[in-house]
């Protein structure tokens, strides 16, 4: 993996103890909603390493992550993007955590393989005119359906995509993905207990 990305997932890997030692604090509790643009709301180390294996597995992947937040999944995406020959197309809303995650994959040696862009997904998906090999989708969670409607059509052939929190939080926005998701022509799904619950669908090869 190398030293640089070593260290920058283990300044991470930092931030996310400290979010985790205050979780059930009630100040931080009561302020969960308002107060979590301030959190990473990472996918953490198990799902981070899982994509980066499915990911690295294909071949030239043009990878779609959808909510890069403070970019610790981009920066494994961004690894697999470059150990097999790819890019990362990264979206974000919050310009400064687009910001931030540009700025930890430029001292992680990746930011050339990723490109990062600030704006509302739904729309800029519709905008990718390249195939997608892989997707990460991991933003708000009433926005997973609408992601889908977009970017279903744009699927390579073998394409993957795994969503996130299907177990935790979970909830009836991401339970309807996951139906919408096995209800697709070509695609073969399976939701696996790792990290938060990942919904892992392939679009079969032609
Ligand atoms: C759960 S976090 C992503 C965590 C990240 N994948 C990681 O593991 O580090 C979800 C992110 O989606 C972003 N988001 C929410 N709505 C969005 C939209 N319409 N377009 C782009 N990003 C959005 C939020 O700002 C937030 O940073």
């Amino acid at each position: 993996m190398g030293e640089r990305i070593e260290d920058v997932l283990a300044h991470y890997d930092e931030l996310l103890r400290e979010e985790r030692a205050h979780r059930d604090d009630p100040a931080v509790q009561r302020d969960r909603h308002t107060d979590r643009d301030r959190r990473l709301l990472a996918v953490g180390p198990h799902t981070g390493r899982l994509i980066n294996v499915l990911a690295r597995s294909l071949d030239a992947p043009h990878i779609l992550e959808l909510g890069t937040s403070y970019g610790y999944s981009t920066i494994w995406l961004g690894e697999a993007a470059r150990a097999a020959g790819g890019r990362v197309t990264t979206m974000e809303m919050q310009d400064y955590k687009s910001r931030y995650a540009r700025d930890m994959a430029a001292r992680a040696g990746l930011d050339s393989h990723i490109d990062f862009q600030v704006g509302d997904a739904v729309e800029m998906i519709d905008e990718l005119t390249d195939p997608i090999d892989f997707v990460l989708l991991d933003l708000w969670k009433d926005l997973y359906m609408p992601c889908l409607k977009a970017f279903y059509p744009k699927l390579a052939p073998g394409a993957i995509v795994v969503a996130d929190n299907m177990l935790r939080p979970g909830g009836e926005n991401v339970q309807r993905y996951g139906q919408a998701v096995r209800a697709k022509a070509g695609i073969d799904s399976v939701l696996l207990p790792v990290g938060s619950g990942l919904e892992v669908s392939r679009l079969a090869s032609a």
